[in-house]
């Protein structure tokens, strides 16, 4: 079989279960990088699907291509703008060809937990964000969250000193390049596809990612184990592109942002109970999971932390005000 029919078999099991695009019906196509199943997006995104496919029916109709089958993250926001996929959700470190105003949620310790992200988002500033690129052509319709970042490598990572020297693969975006250099670490930016792989053969030897991305891409099972850090968040952008959303008749435009809203309402509740979820099942694999002491944690935190003044001018001093106070 070749990787290509691979890839065709993965994209019509996605669409299994929904009848195929009638003639007439507004084609949307979503497209995003994780597995289907116990992932924060991959739930979310399915769920969209079939609410626009039962309650739109006749009018739109929904294709979710996951696992990275159709578009991998560097290159699905150019295809939106050429018209060649309507929505994505990608993480929000992967718009900073777009936009610099998103570098605050890469920043390291700049969030405590899901819920100081949530109210971030849906305070002013945050709601702001999602037209920060409309001048670009891409419109946000909502914030999508994973969760909380962990640390694994090929070896222990307790004190930040164990990363020195070591190669991290990071997401295509300054900050995290940033953040791992302050730890004498290597940044290997890479499209999420290919971390497995480049894990188990050792181009790179670690990497940073929530419980569900960890699990649904076993990267648990190439890496010596994983450090409960918390050190920052994978949370995500729901996009499409302003001319695609514009062109829609404004009663199917309604429709299609409440169910939306509805969804991203409903899944965002449960983001955290799905990490939950795909660290227990780590463990029950026998993933190696390792907790920080106080003192450990605070080295992180001093490690990490300079990094906040160098993007300080891209992101704003006010910005960072308004985040930390979520922390409270
Ligand atoms: C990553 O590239 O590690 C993540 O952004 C993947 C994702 O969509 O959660």
């Amino acid at each position: 079989i070749t990787a290509a029919a691979t890839s065709m078999a993965l994209a019509l099991s996605a669409t299994a279960g929904f009848a195929a695009c009638d003639d007439g019906e507004i084609v949307v196509k979503f497209a995003h990088v994780t597995n289907t199943d116990k992932h924060p997006k991959g739930i979310a995104a399915s769920l969209l699907q079939q609410r626009v496919n039962d309650e739109m029916n006749g009018v739109m109709c929904m294709e979710v291509f996951p696992n990275s089958t159709l578009y991998n993250d560097d290159q699905v926001l150019e295809a939106m703008l050429q018209g060649d996929v309507q929505m994505a959700a990608p993480s929000l470190s992967k718009f900073e060809q777009f936009t610099k105003v998103f570098r605050i949620f890469d920043l390291p310790f700049m969030f405590k937990d899901i819920a100081a992200v949530d109210a971030f988002q849906n305070s002013e500033t945050g709601q702001a964000m999602k037209e920060s690129m409309t001048r670009r052509g891409l419109l946000g319709l909502a914030f999508w969250h994973n969760g909380m970042k962990q640390m694994s490598a090929n070896k222990p990572l307790l004190l930040p000193s164990d990363a020195n020297g070591l190669k991290f693969r990071v997401q295509n975006s300054d900050v995290l390049k940033a953040q791992m250099a302050a730890l004498g670490g290597s940044p290997q930016p890479m499209a999420f596809s290919e971390v497995y792989g480049a894990l188990q053969t050792g181009v790179v030897d670690g990497q940073e990612n929530t419980w569900s991305n960890i699990y649904g891409q076993k990267f648990f099972e190439v890496q010596d184990g994983i450090t409960e850090t918390n050190h920052g968040i994978i949370d995500y952008m729901v996009v499409t592109s302003t001319d695609w959303w514009d062109s829609l008749d404004g009663a199917v435009r309604d429709q299609l942002a409440t169910i939306v809203t509805e969804v991203t309402e409903a899944r965002n509740a449960e983001s955290f109970k799905v990490n939950e979820e795909a660290k227990a099942a780590i463990i029950a694999a026998g993933g190696e999971v390792r907790q920080l002491t106080a003192e450990q944690r605070a080295a992180w935190v001093e490690a990490m932390k300079p990094v906040w003044a160098e993007f300080e001018g891209d992101v704003g001093a006010d910005n960072i005000a308004v985040a930390q106070s979520f922390n409270a």
